[in-house]
């Protein structure tokens, strides 16, 4: 028998920068922070901000929607970077360093796809930890943290009502007023991947099977240079380095970007980062050379103790590099107050799909999404909770099935990373799909392994579906944008059967 507990405040699902800019915005909140530290300690690049005296948020928008492939809603991408400024001074009020230069001015670098600079870091490439640290320490009596592993959203029969946790075979359900699910990306759902571990989209598939509609699910984005080094998660160079001058070269040193893109080694990241795919499909490699970047070990510490650990000193060896999968523009389709399809439920952070990437994310723009939509998730929350009556129902195999993936999920990253990666085919496509049915049996013996089985079938079928190329999905038997397909993927799958549980 499962653990009742009722909540007098909203219950966020997630204590990266999204679930706690929207703890942050509440009067009172529950935070459910699960055994996985997640994404934003991660993050080595910043956050986007149209912050100099030659930029805009209008100019930031036009950026962000160049490289999200037509996709991108505007008023999404309105909301995100007119919030950016205010967004970047809470951080500071908070108690967020940033860098800055000799007149103590925010420093502002430059990325792929951004024709300003305008990306603040903390410690040169360490944003994603001092955020977290900033976000943290700003908790203050109001925001009560539960440390827990959510394995499904506990339903009535008209709304998401709260979640069930689970530790060994004890099971805690927790019924809120309001559940926002802030749960990350789904990186890990590749065998080469950014992402730590605990990011296979588990949130995501909670939420459609409490009924949620789901959007967007076969764009991925993959990083253009994680460290080929046999490490996983592998090691970020982050692009800030290009930024900074970096240069991506082959074996002999001679530099490729520019037979690809106009802007060479700052073309948009889908773009990079399968000319680097296709060096190494050639059999040629790709190396970042960051050799020209004076004291890049002070300016870099990340990277640098990411190669020192391989043997690698970024200061006078070229770094073998290979893409990677890093962050996930599908999710939960959320409006830009983050509101899904179900009663009861909001989505935030990279588990939503707002529409404000598009196909594909400019960098730098996923912790400032976090803060700016965590902000506007909090507001329209307080306006909208409701104590839930009636019957509560969960997916009845989350009541009993073990949580953890086992070994079955390993063999499923590299289906997912051979065959629905940065260069798809409908043939492999349809591979994929068979080898996840085949070994569906297996998966679905956990939680963690159903989830990523399910996930991985949608974005399957979302890439079979989409017979185009557009920003993160490329299908070499249709490498043409076609104009016809210019609109997003939604699946509306329905709530599953449920049992009754208190
Ligand atoms: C990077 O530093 O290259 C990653 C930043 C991001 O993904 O936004």
């Amino acid at each position: 028998m499962a653990k009742l507990s009722r909540l007098d405040a909203p219950l966020i699902v997630g204590a990266g920068v999204a679930g706690l800019s929207v703890a942050l915005g509440l009067d009172r909140a529950y935070v459910i922070s699960a055994p996985d530290a997640g994404s934003t300690w991660w993050a080595q690049g910043g956050i986007a901000a149209a912050l100099a005296t030659d930029d805009s948020p209008r100019a930031h928008a036009e950026d962000t929607l160049a490289v999200s492939g037509g996709l991108a809603g505007a008023a999404a991408v309105d909301a995100l970077t007119r919030g950016g400024p205010a967004a970047i001074e809470r951080l500071i009020e908070m108690g967020a360093e940033f860098d800055r230069n000799d007149q103590g001015e925010l420093l502002l670098g430059r990325e792929g796809g951004h024709q300003k600079h305008r990306v603040v870091h903390a410690d040169g490439d360490a944003t994603g930890a001092e955020v977290m640290r900033a976000l943290n320490a700003s908790l203050g009596e109001t925001v009560t943290v539960i440390e827990g592993r959510v394995v499904d959203l506990v339903r009535t029969a008209d709304r998401v009502a709260g979640v069930i946790t689970a530790a060994g075979k004890q099971r805690h359900i927790y019924v809120a007023p309001a559940v926002v699910m802030a749960t990350g990306g789904a990186g890990r759902m590749y065998s080469m991947t950014t992402n730590p571990p605990g990011v296979t989209g588990e949130g995501i598939v909670m939420a459609c099977r409490a009924g949620a509609r789901l959007a967007d699910l076969e764009f991925v984005q993959f990083h253009p240079t994680a460290l080929l080094a046999g490490k996983d998660p592998m090691p970020l160079l982050t692009e800030a380095l290009r930024g900074e001058g970096a240069t991506l070269v082959d074996p002999h040193g001679r530099r490729f970007m520019d037979q690809y893109h106009p802007m060479a080694e700052l073309a948009p990241r889908d773009i990079v980062a399968r000319a680097i795919f296709w060096q190494h499909d050639r059999g040629s490699g790709a190396y970042l050379d960051a050799r020209s970047i004076i004291n890049f070990h002070e300016r870099f510490p990340t990277v640098t103790a990411h190669a020192m650990s391989v043997d690698l000193d970024p200061a006078h060896d070229l770094l073998p590099v290979s893409p990677a999968a890093h962050y996930y523009m599908g999710g939960i389709d959320a409006d830009t107050h983050g509101r899904t399809s179900v009663d009861g439920l909001w989505a935030v952070g990279e588990c939503a799909s707002t529409g404000v990437h598009g196909a594909n994310r400019l960098g730098s723009n996923s912790l400032l999404e976090g803060l700016v939509f965590g902000a506007r998730v909090a507001l329209n929350v307080s306006d909208h909770m409701v104590d839930p009556v009636g019957d509560l129902s969960v997916p009845k195999e989350s009541l009993r099935l073990p949580v953890l993936p086992g070994p079955a999920l390993e063999d499923l990253r590299k289906i997912m990373w051979d065959r629905v990666g940065l260069v798809r085919t409908g043939d492999g496509l349809w591979e994929a799909r068979n080898a996840i049915l085949e070994l569906g049996p297996i998966l679905r013996r956990t939680i963690a392994g159903r989830d990523a089985a399910d996930l991985g079938l949608m974005m399957v079928m979302a890439a079979l579906r989409r017979s185009e190329s557009r920003g993160g999905h490329y299908r070499a038997d249709y490498p043409d944008l076609d104009p016809t397909q210019e609109h997003r993927t939604l699946i509306d799958t329905g709530a599953v059967e449920t049992v009754v549980v208190g």
